[in-house]
């Protein structure tokens, strides 16, 4: 099983991949520390951001997902790639929720406000939409605690890979 986790930032794919990755026993790959060990991408001195050239890192990444049996790979920027994956995870947060959550994380106002934009705009999910079949896209609450989103997420992925559990390894 190869998953791609994506969703606007602080929605909580990190923690998400984290805690799935452990459960399936899969490899876990975060998209900005695999930039930065394969040296692509540079920091944009204005933001002070990591910015990953698309096309360079979905090459590199599909290289990598051949040669894979289980793995989750998770990253914001991701959601603008086509990855060769068996499903894609979108993971959602109601922008009123995701709101409160950050800022009682104390990120900056305006990264609240980007992030709250972002989700409120359905910014990931449009790019998945575009790139990947529907029958391949499985979108996900992440408004509870972590445990229910994990759950869900098992039960989805189960439901989806029920009639083809040769062709797609839990
Ligand atoms: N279900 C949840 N309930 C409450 N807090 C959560 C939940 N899921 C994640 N969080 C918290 O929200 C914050 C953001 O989570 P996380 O870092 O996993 O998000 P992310 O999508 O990976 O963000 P980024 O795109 O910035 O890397 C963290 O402090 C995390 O502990
Ligand atoms: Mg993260």
């Amino acid at each position: 099983m190869k998953l791609l986790i994506t969703g606007t930032p602080g929605v909580g794919k990190t923690s998400i991949a984290l805690a799935l990755a452990k459960k399936l026993k899969a490899e876990y790959i975060n998209e900005k520390n695999f930039a930065l060990k394969h040296k692509i991408g540079f920091f944009d001195i204005k933001t002070n951001e990591l910015v990953i050239p698309l096309k360079k890192i979905e090459k590199k990444l599909n290289e990598l997902i051949k040669k894979k049996k289980k793995l989750i790979i998770e990253g914001h920027t991701l959601c603008e790639t086509k990855l060769k994956v068996d499903f894609v995870i979108v993971i959602r947060v109601d922008p009123e929720i995701l709101q409160e959550r950050l800022e009682r994380k104390n990120y900056l106002p305006e990264k609240v406000l980007d992030n709250v934009f972002c989700e409120g705009i359905d910014y990931c999910l449009k790019h998945v939409k575009r790139r990947y079949a529907a029958k391949k896209i499985i979108e996900i609450k992440n408004e509870k605690n972590i445990n229910t989103t994990i759950v869900n997420i098992l039960r989805t992925l189960k439901e989806k890979t029920k009639n083809k559990q040769k062709e797609v390894k839990l």
